[in-house]
């Protein structure tokens, strides 16, 4: 039996091409192997995001970056959120076997009661309830499904351990097998993806290659990455440029080795470099572009698609509420 996959996708505005080669490319090589479930997470971004506009726009530019990227919906499971009414129903279950200690100890919450301490306002300032509790949805979304892996950045690992917890104390409690205790695999790459600047690639940073541009606006990201004031003759270290650092992840071992000898002869200047890097990434991208530009030509479709993914969905979803209402007495 295959294993099942699945991750929620917060919508944001332009994705980039951190969040490609950390979470959308290994997520659908994952699909290959996995039965996959990916859905929108749209009402975990309602926390942040109190435009309705805003919140419309971004759920559909994240579909279509997917969908863009070669998620097929014919083999994956793919879905919103807020279209899926039972895991709200399973929140409100797993709300009463979640410590609220447990709350307390979220790195995100935690963030922010550090902020409003050291700007010595209410600890609690500006944390609404949904961000408190959003590791409780985040399990509902997870457990609902009979999920075996969550691929996530390493900054969500701590949500699936809260998910683990959560779903060991209602089958302690019930002595069932009722959820199956989820894993979190986290790729390689969401590590390591550097961005403009060196540091980690993240909007936060305002240091992001945009997956979706026109192919000028990418050339001009491209060539504004950091370098140092090294001249085109002197020898380069590779391991220590965040060129290099973006090139592996397009280019093939060959074109790997070939950039790194040239960087340590000398001879080979930033803006060479710069452009060698530009090429692959616009390479890569050309299709992507030109069918997310298609897809969001026709949004009816890209609604459609995921309503089709959401009845499917919804189904598998009410049979566990169903085995669910049943084990804590409801039903
Ligand atoms: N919190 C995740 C993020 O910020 C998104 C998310 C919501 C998620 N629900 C999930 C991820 C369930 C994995 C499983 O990226």
């Amino acid at each position: 039996m295959k294993k099942i996959a699945l991750t929620g996708i917060k919508p944001t505005g332009n994705p980039h091409i951190g969040n490609y080669l950390g979470a959308i490319k290994p997520a659908l090589k994952l699909s290959e192997t996995c039965e996959a479930r990916y859905f929108i997470a749209d009402y975990h971004a309602l926390n942040a995001c109190k435009d309705p506009i805003e919140l419309r726009k971004m759920t559909l530019e994240i579909a279509a970056a997917w969908l863009a990227c070669g998620l097929d919906p014919k083999k994956t499971l793919f879905y919103r959120q807020s279209d899926v009414p039972e895991t709200f129903e399973l929140l409100t279950i797993l709300m009463a076997f979640t410590p609220k200690g447990l709350m307390n100890r979220a790195h995100a919450y935690k963030a922010m009661v550090q902020n409003n301490l050291e700007a010595s306002k209410d600890p609690d300032d500006g944390v609404n309830m949904g961000l408190y509790t959003y590791p409780i949805l985040m399990a509902a979304d997870i457990l609902l499904f009979d999920t075996d892996l969550v691929p996530v950045g390493t900054d969500q690992f701590q949500h699936i351990e809260m998910a683990q917890d959560i779903a060991q104390s209602f089958n302690y409690v019930y002595k069932t097998q009722a959820f199956k205790i989820p894993q979190p695999i986290a790729a390689e790459e969401s590590k390591t993806i550097v961005g403009l600047d060196g540091r980690k690639m993240s909007k936060s940073y305002n240091n992001t290659i945009p997956m979706f541009c026109t192919e000028k606006e990418l050339k001009k990201v491209v060539m504004s990455i950091v370098t140092n004031s090294q001249t085109v003759e002197e020898p380069k270290d590779p391991d220590s440029s965040n060129i290099f650092a973006l090139y592996k992840n397009f280019a093939t071992p060959e074109q790997i080795e070939n950039l790194r000898a040239r960087y340590r002869k000398g001879g080979l200047g930033w803006g060479q470099a710069k452009k060698e890097l530009f090429e692959l990434i616009n390479a890569e991208f050309t299709p992507i572009r030109e069918k997310y530009n298609d897809l969001i030509k026709d949004q009816n479709q890209i609604w459609n698609t995921l309503k089709e993914g959401s009845e499917k969905a919804s189904k598998l979803a009410s049979e566990k509420i169903k085995f669910l209402r049943n084990i804590i007495g409801i039903d």
